[in-house]
């Protein structure tokens, strides 16, 4: 007796792209002291959202709205565009899934960034696309590279992540316009937004719904503190949104999670609050790093990717001796990145616990290394 795969899916090997710090924690038979390395925010969800959150779960015997009726509404009075506009899924991660399920079929080509968030390459890989990806540049997504590689390979999908995962940088919005102002006419850009309410203002280019082909990204597991609710959603062409409605799980949604998102989504003062928290401790991992003679990449993000100043082997020496110190952190897994070390911004706790485990996780990585 055997399973009849299709033959794509019997071709691809059985990966996952993260391994979630609680697997590593049962290998270890151990818990960190310190989880700053998944890029959850520490600060949790608004105290808003936990109350609507704890009203509502009585109620949990039911399926969620398929329509996200309440949660749509509010995120577009927010973002200034029609419910219409608006698909809401399970995370980014979700979202990203049945957006490439649109689009991907075996041979198609898709553009990405060399090292950036794997997932996307993921769920590509799950339909059999074919994946162009161009390395950073300067620690930054290189536009013009991922615009001349659409160009030359008709791809349907260019990803770009602003602020970008795992470097933490980020362009203006202005470039992103001029990236969507030059796109090969049968390229959708996805633009994963996931870090956005944490980068510099004017980072997120104008709202407009009137292209088809700019799917934007966000997420209530970064600034909104929910990570695990699993809630995002995608904002496009009303064209492009309805299409969703082909293939996505209708009743994927979490019941409670999508009435706290509501809730988050009303509550920009605790946004403006996490995001003051992050930058303080955005300074806080510089001023680490710069104590033990390294530099920090500045970041638009809730993590700092900290440059070890080696290569690969080295960045990886110091993250397992952060991990035998009970500090979970991760790494760039690509070239140039992968000198670097990926540090989120915890609390005052998980930052004075990385500040006296680093210069010793550093000699042992110096020590393995024969220095
Ligand atoms: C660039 C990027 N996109 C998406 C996600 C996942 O978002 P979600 O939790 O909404 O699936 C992450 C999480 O680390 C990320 O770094």
């Amino acid at each position: 007796m055997s399973v009849r795969y299709t033959d794509h899916i019997r071709r691809l090997p059985s990966t996952v792209p993260f391994v979630g710090p609680e697997t590593t924690e049962r290998q270890r038979g151990r818990t960190f002291r310190a989880r700053i390395g998944a890029n959850e925010s520490v600060f949790g969800p608004s105290p808003k959202v936990i109350a609507a959150m704890t009203d509502a779960l009585a109620d949990i015997w039911k399926y969620a709205d398929p329509e996200s009726f309440d949660l749509k509404n509010a995120l577009a009075e927010n973002l200034g565009v029609t419910p219409a506009n608006i698909m809401i899924g399970e995370g980014i991660d979700g979202l990203l899934g049945t957006a490439i399920r649109l689009i991907v079929e075996p041979g198609v080509k898709v553009v990405t960034s060399l090292g950036a968030y794997p997932t996307f390459n993921f769920h590509v890989n799950a339909s059999g696309g074919e994946l162009i990806q161009v390395p950073f540049r300067n620690d930054h997504e290189d536009l013009d590279g991922l615009l001349d590689a659409a160009h030359r390979n008709d791809a349907s999908i260019l990803y770009v992540s602003n602020p970008d995962n795992p470097m933490g940088t980020c362009w203006p919005g202005s470039e992103i316009e001029r990236l969507i102002d030059s796109l090969p006419s049968g390229t959708t850009l996805f633009l994963d937004e996931a870090y956005v309410e944490f980068a510099p203002e004017g980072t997120a280019p104008r709202m407009n719904t009137d292209n088809p082909n700019v799917i934007r990204f966000r997420t209530f597991s970064k600034a909104h503190g929910m990570a695990g609710a699993r809630i995002g959603y995608a904002i496009g062409h009303d064209e492009v949104i309805t299409s969703f409605n082909k293939v996505r799980n209708h009743f994927g949604i979490n019941c409670t999670g999508q009435i706290g998102a509501a809730a988050a989504i009303r509550d920009q003062e605790w946004v403006a609050h996490v995001r003051a928290c992050v930058e303080q401790g955005r300074e806080r991992l510089y001023a680490i790093a710069a104590g033990n003679g390294l530099q920090a990449i500045p970041s638009a993000t809730n993590f700092v990717t900290i440059d070890c100043g080696r290569d690969g082997v080295y960045a990886r020496a110091v993250l397992e001796a952060l991990g035998d110190r009970d500090v979970f952190v991760r790494m760039p897994f690509a070239e140039p990145g992968n000198r670097c070390i990926r540090v989120g911004v915890g609390t005052d706790d998980d930052l004075d616990i990385f500040e006296e485990e680093f210069p010793g996780a550093l000699k042992a990585a110096l020590a393995a290394a024969g220095d």
